[in-house]
């Protein structure tokens, strides 16, 4: 009859049982329920709230897929603003469709599910997705502290698992400073700042016409324009000399290495920080790298004055890290 309130208990209550209905029931309705019931009286009482238990993925696919490829669903997965992205690994390939709508229909508050399609490549550092539920468009905005990032992850970089890094570089963050970012993507780590410091300019650089496009609208969605100049170009072609930077960010960990020289030639004569983004495997040792980031820097004539912080900002791959390392060159 549809006549059950289904978010509260049925309960005990002495020798009686308490049925919590959402209305009081039709005429027609009474007489079928008074021919199957002994007796039946109606009250107000206060029923205890039922828990649901949300159903998770192996769950729901349960009778759909065999054991085998229930056990390695994924059970973690990315958000970026209304997106969810999750690696399906290879053996489930058949069963990816199937597996995007099932977790939509868990988590209908995202509007597009997509799963990776391959690592991070090319010069963009983009990576390829699938859409698996929702879509055309794959356009949104990710809110991180405050911030807001408009971004299409099917064209540019984004991840929003550096957020706590983007932080704690403000943090090292003084009044009226310069700042280059070297490679800024859709802007997130200069907006951060912009929005959090009291900076005098902040140059973000990308080479992917996408990416700066991105970044000039979150610039404007961030209100920050007077703080940042955006650059669509090759930062390792920019003329030595043509920025006097307290500061420079690094965050292309593929390249970084290569790139310090010309970092040190966007710092002031009388040096400053760079903030240098590394992959490595879990256990190289910290020595060998900071040699070969010592080395780096002599080429450019200057000098690693401090290495003041070294630290594992995400795993990315079994045994492999990205590493942050905080320079003060002079
Ligand atoms: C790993 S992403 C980082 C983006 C951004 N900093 C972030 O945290 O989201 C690296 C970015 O560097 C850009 N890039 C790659 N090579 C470049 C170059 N030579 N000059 C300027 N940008 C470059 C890519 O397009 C990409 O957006």
């Amino acid at each position: 009859m549809g006549i059950l309130q289904k978010n509260m208990k049925i309960m005990p209550e002495k020798d009686d049982v308490m049925i919590p209905l959402s209305r009081f029931p039709s005429e027609n309705e009474m007489t079928i329920l008074k021919s199957k019931m002994e007796s039946l009286e109606f009250c107000t009482y206060e029923f205890e709230e039922r828990k649901i238990l949300k159903k998770n993925l192996s769950q729901v696919l349960e009778n759909k897929l065999p054991p085998n490829a229930l056990a390695s669903l994924p059970r973690s997965y990315d958000v970026i603003g209304d997106i969810a992205i999750l690696e399906i690994p290879n053996d489930l390939f058949e069963y990816r469709k199937m597996i995007g709508e099932s977790f939509k229909l868990l988590n209908p508050h995202y509007n597009t599910i997509l799963a990776k399609d391959g690592p991070i490549s090319d010069t963009f550092r983009v990576r390829d997705f699938i859409i698996l539920d929702g879509g055309p468009s794959t356009v949104t905005e990710h809110n991180e502290y405050g911030c807001k990032f408009r971004l299409d992850p099917l064209k540019v970089y984004f991840s929003p698992r550096l957020s706590s890094e983007r932080q704690r570089v403000t943090t090292n963050i003084k009044k009226g400073e310069i700042i280059v970012d070297m490679f800024a993507g859709v802007g997130p780590f200069s907006i951060v700042i912009a929005r959090s410091c009291d900076i005098k300019k902040i140059y973000g650089i990308d080479i992917n016409p996408c990416a700066t496009n991105f970044m000039l609208q979150n610039i404007k969605i961030n209100k920050c324009q007077h703080k940042i100049a955006v650059i669509l170009a090759d930062s390792t072609k920019i003329p030595y000399g043509s920025f006097s930077a307290d500061r420079v960010i690094m965050n292309l960990p593929e390249k970084s290495l290569d790139a310090i020289p010309q970092a040190c030639q966007f710092l002031k004569p009388e040096g400053g920080f760079i903030h240098l983004y590394l992959f490595a495997s879990e256990g190289t040792s910290t020595e060998i790298l900071s040699e070969h980031i010592r080395s780096k820097i002599k080429l450019s004539d200057r000098k690693l004055a401090a290495l003041e912080t070294i630290r594992i900002v995400k795993e990315i791959g079994p045994r492999e890290q990205q590493l942050a390392f905080d320079l003060k060159v002079v």
